[in-house]
Formats: structure tokens, C-alpha cells, sequence
């Protein structure tokens, strides 16, 4: 979404991405776990900012999302809901806290709302779950879908691997997105399917698309963001590094330890005299 011009929304709201859409505006989301990130993301002018449950991940160390807890999410999504001014704050429910039924869903979304300020929440699976979304959009809470690679489906789908290929794979993530436009979302995150099959999605839905590895025709991008400024020691291949975190936190680290070491910090301007 442009952020030049009167019509620079105060607060990016869900109708302001369907608007984006209509305009052929491309949407930016990032990921965010934490306060400092969250206020640059937001203040650089990012439109959607992600708590999702790959802080398990790149916060925690864990080797996948299937550990992250409901308590981790409103620690973090409350972390990033209080330092953004504009951006719309989505909060992943992780694994286990939402599959059992739409009830469990509800419970678990009033939780990141009340608890941690979410504007919105997202959780994986199409057809599945839309009566999970039906409930909780009809009780007024923002949904967006998460399908193709599905991470805390990892073990199901037999590890990373592109989605939507094979026999009737690109009707079932259609049939999948429709349902979801159609029990209320207002977006779809098409996380590592080919770069036609999420063009042909983008096309068939009036909601927009956020593709992550799903090439160049949705509607919007988003990147976790550890991968995007180059602080990952391994990122997947469709996660271009903007930056060079990694290298750039090496050396400071480096030179700390070295003056430390050295006797050369603390200097005279970084002491009291008295
Ligand atoms: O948890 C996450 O970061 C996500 C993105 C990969 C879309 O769900």
C-alpha cells in the first residue's frame, strides 16, 4: 500500500487491504516478535505486521512451530501491539489451541484480543476450519487464512515442500480459499505454492492474497523477518536478505569483546569522574 498521499489511513484497517487490492496496490507484511522491531517495521511504514508462531522458530530455537505456546503468543503479540502506531497487528494461534473446534478457536482468538491487543488473528487449514472462521468472524474478530505449506502441518505434509502440485492439489487450495473468503476472511496467506496456482488464487478471490514463497502475482508479500534483513544463519531459497544483520551483529560483537579484552573500553568518555 502506498504510503504517500492524503489518503494515507491513520490505522491500516482490514477494508484498507481490500481497497489495496481493488487499486492493485501491493500489501507489505512483516513478522514481529518484539517491541524495538515492530516500531521500525511499523514507523518505515510496513501495513500488516505478523506475530506469527515462527517465534518458535527464529526466538526461541526451537526446531519448529509445534512447541509455541498461547502464553508465548499474547507475551509477544502484547510486546508488539504496544509499540506500533499504524500497522495492523495479526497474531498466529498456534498448534493445539484452535484445531478441536470453533469454540476452542473463539476462546483462543478473545484471549490475543483481550490480553495482548491483536487487531486480528490468523490459524492454518482451509475447507477444515472454516467453521472456526464462520464463528469467529460472526462474533466480530478479523481472520486471515493461512494455506499451501502449513508449517504446523510439517509433519503430515512429509517436511517443506511446495504445495498445491499433483492431482486435484491446485482445485483443493482453491475450493480451500474460496471457503475461507466465504466464512468471512479478510486475507489469505499462500505460504510456498507455484507461482501460477497462487496467480490463479489472487484471481479467483475478492479478498487479497499475501504470498511467501508463492512468487510475484498476489496481492501483497510478507517475509519472516529475520530472513528479510539477513540474520538467519539459513533462510529458504524464496526469502530474499535485504540486509546483513548477521555480519553486521558479528563484528559489533567482535569489537566489544576486543576492546573489553584490550582495556580499552570503558574509555574516559564512557566513565564517571565522579
Ligand atoms: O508464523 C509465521 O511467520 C507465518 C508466516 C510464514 C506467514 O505464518
Amino acid at each position: 500500500m502506498s504510503e504517500s498521499g492524503g489518503a494515507q489511513p491513520r490505522r491500516v484497517r482490514v477494508h484498507h487491504l481490500r481497497q489495496a487490492k481493488e487499486r492493485g496496490e501491493r500489501i507489505t507484511m512483516l513478522t514481529a516478535y518484539d517491541a524495538p522491531t515492530a516500531q521500525i517495521f511499523d514507523e518505515v511504514g510496513t501495513d500488516v505486521l505478523l506475530v506469527g508462531d515462527s517465534l518458535g522458530d527464529n526466538f526461541y530455537g526451537h526446531p519448529t512451530t509445534i512447541p509455541v505456546t498461547v502464553e508465548d503468543m499474547i507475551h509477544h503479540t502484547r510486546a508488539v501491539t504496544g509499540a506500533v502506531k499504524r500497522a495492523l497487528v495479526v497474531a498466529d494461534l498456534p498448534f493445539g489451541s484452535y484445531e478441536a473446534s470453533p469454540q476452542q478457536a473463539h476462546a483462543t482468538a478473545v484471549r490475543l484480543m483481550k490480553e495482548a491487543g491483536a487487531h486480528a488473528v490468523k490459524f492454518e487449514g482451509g475447507q477444515r476450519v472454516a467453521e472456526h472462521v464462520r464463528l469467529l468472524t460472526s462474533s466480530g474478530i478479523a481472520f486471515m487464512g493461512h494455506l499451501g505449506f502449513t508449517p504446523q502441518s510439517e509433519n503430515v505434509l512429509g517436511g517443506k515442500r511446495v504445495q498445491g502440485r499433483g492431482e486435484g492439489a491446485a482445485e483443493r487450495l482453491s475450493a480451500d480459499a474460496l471457503a475461507l473468503q466465504e466464512a468471512g476472511a479478510f486475507a489469505v496467506v499462500l505460504e510456498m505454492v507455484p507461482a501460477p496456482l497462487a496467480a490463479q488464487v489472487t484471481e479467483i478471490l475478492s479478498i487479497p492474497t499475501i504470498g511467501i514463497g508463492a512468487g510475484p502475482h498476489c496481492d501483497g508479500q510478507v517475509l519472516v523477518w529475520p530472513d528479510m534483513a539477513g540474520l538467519s544463519d539459513w533462510s529458504p531459497r524464496f526469502a530474499k536478505r535485504y540486509g546483513r544483520l548477521r555480519e553486521a551483529l558479528t563484528e559489533a560483537t567482535r569489537a566489544y569483546l576486543d576492546d573489553v579484552r584490550a582495556g580499552t573500553f570503558p574509555d574516559d568518555e564512557h566513565s564517571f569522574a565522579e
